[in-house]
């Protein structure tokens, strides 16, 4: 069978979606699919659309040297994201109704609302687009919502990459856990926040830390989403919306961050053989599921308490299988772009299955 093509649109163009669109190039070999991209979406930088395909090096290269992308077009124009996903959907209406055009939805989380993000998931789906996603706003706030839409249409909504990054978590559940419910969770999903608490550790200053990670291109575009527990709240809200059944937004969760935790306290919790930690949580109370985010001070007995930097685990309390642990040990751009990739070679498996 010839291998199909998939045409992408993606909306946002930042760390992450140039670092997927690299990684698509470093693993041709190994995919089972091509693609071309005909469209891209900024807010500071411009958008441009071709549906015969862009050329990706020198977006790229206009981005990173903070030039707009209209430079790509002959006759530029203001477009937002919900435009160049209407005029791609519209221009490509066979290969959306082929079921081969996908929107790569990546822009900055909004924790009022998960707005423009859940929008453009509704405008791509309403287009016949499928969407990945390693934004978690989407799934945090109108999970059921945008799940119940792609059914309807018959399209894919995959988001591996906003909890985790590519370590499959939705994925795994969906794909290996039938028949099983989910009761609760507890884990440390924040890298930012699980870095600086190791940094405090070592007796650097929180500040420093944060901006290693800002750095290296992991810290929100906001800071304060890590800081203040947002980021980790939006992924609680989106597990329990997906894993435990129940509909709730990250204003829900109990939440508070790692703001007012200074290096005393992580190091008075080493003294007395302890750690502090991040840890989000989320359990069935009485036929309602209660979530927290919040500084835990652990035993060292507890298998969190053992996260160092940027390292991640999520437990899942499950009726079947008892307690299942995922432990995420290296965090970079590159795993997130590989959620991306992952979510992308399903949309491929799936079109092959047909
Ligand atoms: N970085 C990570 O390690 C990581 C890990 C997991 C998940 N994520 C999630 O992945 C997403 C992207 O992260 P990132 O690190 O790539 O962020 P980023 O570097 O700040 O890039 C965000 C991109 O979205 C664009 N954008 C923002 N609002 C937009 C709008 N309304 N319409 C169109 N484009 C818009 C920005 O345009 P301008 O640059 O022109 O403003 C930029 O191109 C976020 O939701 C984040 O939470 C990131």
């Amino acid at each position: 069978m010839s291998q199909p093509e998939l045409p992408l649109v993606l909306i946002g163009f930042g760390n992450v979606a140039r670092r997927f669109l690299r990684l698509l190039d470093e693993s041709a070999e190994r995919l089972d699919f091509t693609w071309r991209v005909v469209g891209l979406s900024t807010r500071h930088h411009g958008s441009v659309i071709d549906t015969a395909g862009i050329d990706v090096a020198r977006a790229i290269a206009l981005v990173e040297s903070n030039q707009s992308l209209d430079r790509l077009e002959s006759e530029p124009r203001e477009r937002s994201g919900i435009d160049v996903i209407r005029q791609v959907t519209d221009a490509m209406a066979d290969e959306a109704s082929d079921g081969r055009l996908v929107c790569v939805e990546t822009t900055v989380l909004d924790i009022d609302r998960g707005e423009p993000a859940v929008s453009h998931v509704r405008a791509a789906l309403e287009g016949q687009a499928h969407v990945i996603t390693a934004n978690k706003g989407p799934a945090a706030f109108a999970y059921h919502e945008l799940e119940a839409l792609a059914e309807s249409v018959d399209r894919i909504f995959f988001f591996e990459g906003a909890v985790m990054d590519g370590v499959p978590v939705f994925n795994l559940v969906r794909e290996t856990m039938p028949a099983i419910a989910i009761d609760g969770f507890r884990g440390v999903i924040n890298s930012t926040c699980n870095f600086i608490l190791s940094e405090l550790e070592r007796g650097k200053e929180f500040d420093v830390a944060l901006a290693e990670m800002q750095a290296r291109g992991i810290a929100e575009a906001d800071p304060s989403l890590d800081v203040d527990g947002w980021d980790a709240a939006a992924k609680t809200a989106a597990l329990v919306n997906v894993l435990m059944g129940s509909a709730m937004t990250p204003h829900h969760v109990v939440r508070s961050g790692i703001r007012d935790v200074t290096g005393l306290d992580v190091r008075d919790a080493i003294a007395r053989n302890r750690r502090i930690r991040l840890v989000a949580s989320a359990s069935r109370q009485g036929g309602k599921v209660r979530a927290r985010v919040e500084p835990e001070v652990l035993e060292r007995s507890d298998p969190l308490a053992n996260l160092e930097d940027v390292e991640n685990a999520l437990y899942l309390n499950t009726d079947l299988l008892g307690q299942v642990g995922i432990v995420q040990r290296t965090g970079s751009l590159t795993q997130t772009a590989y959620a991306l990739l992952s979510d992308l070679a399903r949309i491929s498996q799936r079109l092959r299955d047909i």
